[in-house]
C-alpha cells in the first residue's frame, strides 16, 4: 500500500482519525450527562418562553481555540498561503505557458500549408459551433465570413457603418461616403494601403487615395488605427485583421461573440485561423 508511504496522506489520515474519536469521546460524554445531570447554578435575567441562561463563564479551552483560529486565519492568510510558493494552480499555469512556449517555438515559421491545416482545425473547434462548417453563419446567426474581409465588405462597412467592438473611437457611423466613392476607396485600401490582393477595380485606385482622408481621420492616415483607437487597416484583408478582430470580439446585432484574448488561442493559432478565415471569400 504504497499510498501509507505518502506523509501527507498518513498525516491527513491521522487527523481524520483523531476528529472521529474525539467527536465520539465528547458526543458521548454529554449525552450520559444529559440523561443523568440535574442542572444546577446561577441564572441570569434572560428568560426566552421559560428557558433561563446559566451565567457560567466561557471554557477556557474554548475561549483558546477560537482566538488560536483567529491568530491561524491571519497567519495564513497573510502569510501561509501559498502566493509565492507552490500551489496547483500555480503548477498548471506554468506547465500551460511551458507548452504554449514549446508549441509557439515549435510552429515558429509556418509555411501557407501548415497555417491552412492549423487553421481549419481552430476553426472547426473554436469558430464552426456559431460560424457554421462553411463559414457562411448558419441563417445569420453570426457574421457570414464567406463574405467579410473582402473588397466588397468595405463598400458594405462604408454605407452601413460599424460597431459592436469596444474600440475607443466606438463606432463608425454609416454612410460617409455614397457607393461610387467607397469601391474607389476599397480599391484604394486592397491594393495600395494593405496590399493584401489586386483590386478588381484598378482604375480606381487614384481616385481612393484622394478620398482616404475621410478614413484616415479615425483609421489614421497611415491606416495603422491611431494606436489601436480604430482597426488598422493597413492589414485589411491579412491574417492580422483577423487576429485583431478575434482580440477585440464582438457585440453585433444578431449576437455576441466573445473576446478569444483570453489564452484561448496563441497567437500563431490567431493568424492561422486568419490564414483560413480570408480564403473563405476567395472566389
Ligand atoms: C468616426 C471614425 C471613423 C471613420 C471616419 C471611419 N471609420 Fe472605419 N471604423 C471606425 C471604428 C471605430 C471601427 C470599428 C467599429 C466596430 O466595429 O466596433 C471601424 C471599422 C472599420 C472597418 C472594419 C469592419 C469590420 O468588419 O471589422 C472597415 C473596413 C472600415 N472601418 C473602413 C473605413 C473606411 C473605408 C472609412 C472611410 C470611408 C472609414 N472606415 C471611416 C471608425 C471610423
Ligand atoms: C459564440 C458564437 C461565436 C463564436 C464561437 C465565434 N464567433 Fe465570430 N461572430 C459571432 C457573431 C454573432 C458575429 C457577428 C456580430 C454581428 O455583426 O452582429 C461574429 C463576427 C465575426 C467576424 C466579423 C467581425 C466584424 O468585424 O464584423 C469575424 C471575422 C469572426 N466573427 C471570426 C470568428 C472566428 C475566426 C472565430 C473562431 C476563432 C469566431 N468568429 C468565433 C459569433 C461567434
Amino acid at each position: 500500500m504504497n499510498w501509507l508511504n505518502d506523509n501527507v496522506n498518513l498525516l491527513t489520515l491521522l487527523g481524520a482519525a483523531a476528529i472521529i474519536i474525539l467527536t465520539v469521546g465528547v458526543a458521548g460524554k454529554y449525552i450520559k450527562q444529559i440523561k443523568t445531570d440535574k442542572a444546577t447554578g446561577e441564572l441570569t435575567g434572560d428568560n426566552w418562553d421559560g428557558i433561563g441562561e446559566f451565567s457560567n463563564p466561557m471554557p477556557t479551552g474554548w475561549s483558546y481555540a477560537f482566538l488560536g483560529t483567529i491568530v491561524w486565519a491571519l497567519w495564513y492568510f497573510f502569510l501561509g498561503y501559498p502566493i509565492a510558493t507552490f500551489s496547483q494552480i500555480g503548477q498548471y499555469n506554468q506547465e500551460v505557458s511551458d507548452y504554449t512556449q514549446r508549441f509557439e517555438s515549435k510552429w515558429a515559421n509556418p509555411n501557407h500549408e501548415t497555417l491552412m491545416g492549423m487553421g481549419e482545425g481552430v476553426f472547426l473547434v473554436q469558430c464552426s459551433p456559431c460560424h457554421g462548417i462553411t463559414g457562411d453563419g448558419i441563417d445569420g446567426k453570426a457574421a457570414d465570413l464567406t463574405t467579410w474581409g473582402s473588397e466588397e465588405h468595405i463598400v458594405n462597412t462604408v454605407l452601413k457603418g460599424s460597431n459592436g467592438q469596444g474600440y475607443a473611437l466606438g463606432e463608425m457611423p454609416a454612410g460617409l461616403l455614397d457607393k461610387a466613392s467607397a469601391t474607389a476607396v476599397a480599391a484604394y485600401i486592397v491594393q495600395d494601403l494593405a496590399k493584401s490582393g489586386k483590386s478588381k477595380h484598378p482604375e480606381l485606385v487614384t481616385q481612393g487615395k484622394a478620398l482616404w482622408a475621410t478614413c484616415g481621420a479615425c483609421h489614421g492616415m497611415d491606416g495603422k488605427g491611431m494606436g489601436g483607437s480604430a482597426p488598422a487597416l493597413i492589414n485589411y484583408g491579412k491574417a492580422e485583421f483577423v487576429a485583431e478582430v478575434l482580440n477585440h470580439g464582438k457585440k453585433g446585432t444578431i449576437g455576441v461573440m466573445p473576446k478569444f484574448n483570453d489564452g484561448r488561442l496563441t497567437n500563431i493559432q490567431k493568424i492561422a485561423v486568419g490564414t483560413y478565415v480570408n480564403s473563405l471569400n476567395e472566389e
